[in-house]
């Protein structure tokens, strides 16, 4: 196959969801209809079975969430799909805003029951600022659950975005009939239980009526009254305002029963984008200039999007995951770590496959590579084959939890020192070395970001740390036109001042006054809530 049609035929994406709406169902189903899993089960048994693995893992375990996201490739329809979870729970919110950057596409998963809820509207926040398209998927038809056109009232206005129904459910709960395939004309007729496969699914032509209305009544008439009030209000489907995030297909079905499932995967090939290009600055004369770099370009580039940790605490090392942005991938290539101009040493290089980690024998623009290291890469880090070039927009947001990290045991101060700076590294917490000395400062969006850094200090670095409050409320990173104007900022609040793990300069505050009054004192300096990887 031509370097062209490889770039071409692929589909990254994100599933995102508020918990309990149904993503790990439909990720295995999706998984299962693409034939890269054999059985039902096994995503649910595997996410079981990770809580083994490490200790730390104990926290998502007890609290039910999945701390860590995932990655996972499928083949279907001559198609590399790439599927990226993310994590529900708001506390790794920062998690999740980092794997959309790394994203083409998004499928947004809603309990039919409970609608838009907290957690996908965050989500839909970033999908929106970055017009990331969204495909929509309607979950758990077989409850009582809420009318359809209410559902898509609540979506369109969420979303802010017209919705166009791909498929309409004929009745709901007890009485759930099926669906309507608006673009194949057909009903599919709904059996419940998971051992069916979409293709065992009954489905009748919607221009056979007669036998329709005789055999689902009431139920089939209603819903045909809805679907054509819904599609009288919506837009005509137009693929370019889906790409531009400016409205939205949607889908109904019942992930548990492998109902309504195969649409959506069609709807990955059919409709969701191949690779798009991306951002990167390039220094010419040593000036930032604006590149965007095209999925066909033939030179590798590649940005981490994130790092984890191995999970047996025995190895250090750690696996960068990098979103290539163009060319094609082949092992025993040379890579070089744009930051530090190094070059990178991987141990080994795998994809993820949906149940295993594979040796890389090629990949291409779309693709997710991982890169086993002993250090070295950090997030944000461009992984280039030469080119000289940063890639932009995966951001660092400000703090707003702090606390001190008081080790208790002394001696161990190198192991919480390296624990830190690699923790740092990995995005799971924010560290800040104040400029006058003193015990370091943990920065979190979320709380639980704390307790698994206290729980991963001690386990992986054995490094037993107390955290206490402190007073800081918030933090904004600066930055001033001339050295002498931020020397003279500096100068004006020594205690306030601290720098992160990329040694960038911050000010700690203790209110939202803090920066107001800083402003109007300085007001040359710039304060920002979020930092660019520079
Ligand atoms: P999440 O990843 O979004 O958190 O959700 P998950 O797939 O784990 O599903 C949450 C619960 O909803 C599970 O029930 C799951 O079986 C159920 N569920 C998913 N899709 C459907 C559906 O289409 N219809 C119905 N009725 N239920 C659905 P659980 O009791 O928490 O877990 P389990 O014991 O069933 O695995």
């Amino acid at each position: 196959m031509s370097f062209l049609a490889e770039t071409r035929r692929r589909r990254t994406f994100a599933i995102i969801s508020h918990p309990d709406a149904g993503k790990t169902t439909l990720t295995e189903k999706l998984l299962l209809f693409s034939g890269a899993i054999q059985i039902a089960g096994s995503v649910k048994a595997r996410k079981a079975s990770r809580h083994a693995t490490s200790d730390w893992m104990e926290i998502e375990k007890q609290r039910g969430i999945s701390v860590a996201s995932s990655v996972m490739q499928m083949v279907y329809r001559e198609h590399v799909i790439n599927l990226l979870d993310t994590p529900g729970h708001k506390d790794f919110s920062e998690d999740t805003y980092r794997v959309l950057t790394a994203v083409d596409s998004a499928l947004m998963v809603i309990d039919a029951a409970n609608g838009v809820e907290a957690q996908t509207r965050r989500l839909i926040e970033v999908c929106r600022q970055r017009d990331t398209p969204i495909i929509t998927f309607v979950n758990k038809m077989d409850r009582e659950v809420r009318e359809p056109l209410d559902i898509l009232d609540e979506v369109e206005r969420e979303l802010g975005m017209p919705c166009v129904p791909m498929t309409w459910p004929v009745g709901q709960g007890k009485s759930f009939r099926g669906i309507m395939n608006l673009r194949t004309q057909a009903m599919t007729v709904f059996e419940s239980g998971s051992e069916r496969l979409p293709h065992d699914f009954e489905t009748i032509p919607l221009s056979e009526r007669d036998t329709l209305v005789k055999r689902f009544g009431a139920d089939f008439e209603h819903a045909m009254e809805s679907m054509e009030l819904a599609t009288g209000a919506s837009p005509t489907w137009d693929r370019e305002a889906f790409l531009a995030g400016k409205q939205t297909p949607v889908f109904f079905g019942s992930g548990v029963n492998n109902f309504g499932v195969m649409e959506v995967l069609d709807a990955l090939v059919d409709l969701a984008p191949s690779p798009q290009s991306r951002t990167s600055t390039t220094l010419v004369n040593r000036q930032p200039v604006v590149k965007e770099i095209q999925p066909e370009d033939k030179d590798f580039a590649g940005v981490v999007f994130k790092v984890q940790a191995n999970m047996d605490a025995n190895h250090r090392d750690r696996i960068a995951f990098v979103r290539m942005a163009s060319g094609k991938y082949t092992p025993g290539m040379k890579l070089k770590v744009q930051r530090t101009a190094k070059e990178l040493r991987p141990t080994s290089v795998v994809t993820f496959m949906s149940q295993r980690r594979e040796a890389v024998e090629e990949a291409y623009a779309g693709d997710i590579v991982g890169f086993t290291t002993h250090g070295g890469v950090q997030l944000g880090d461009t992984i280039t084959d030469g080119a000289n070039l940063q890639f932009t927009g995966l951001p660092f947001f400000a703090p707003e939890l702090f606390m001190t990290v008081i080790l208790k045991n002394p001696l161990r101060t190198k192991q919480l020192q390296q624990g830190l700076a690699q923790l740092g590294e990995e995005g799971a917490i924010q560290v800040f070395r104040p400029e006058v000395g003193g015990p370091m400062l943990l920065g979190a969006v979320g709380q639980l970001q704390f307790e698994v850094v206290q729980h991963r200090l001690k386990a992986e670095y054995d490094a037993d740390v107390r955290l206490e409050g402190c007073q800081y409320t918030g933090a904004r990173w600066i930055t001033a036109d001339t050295p002498a104007e931020l020397r003279e900022f500096v100068h004006a609040y020594p205690v306030r001042m601290a720098k992160d793990a990329a040694d960038t300069l911050a000010f700690l505050c203790t209110s939202p006054y803090d920066v107001r009054l800083a402003q109007e004192r300085f007001p040359k300096i710039h304060f920002h809530p979020l930092r660019e990887h520079a």
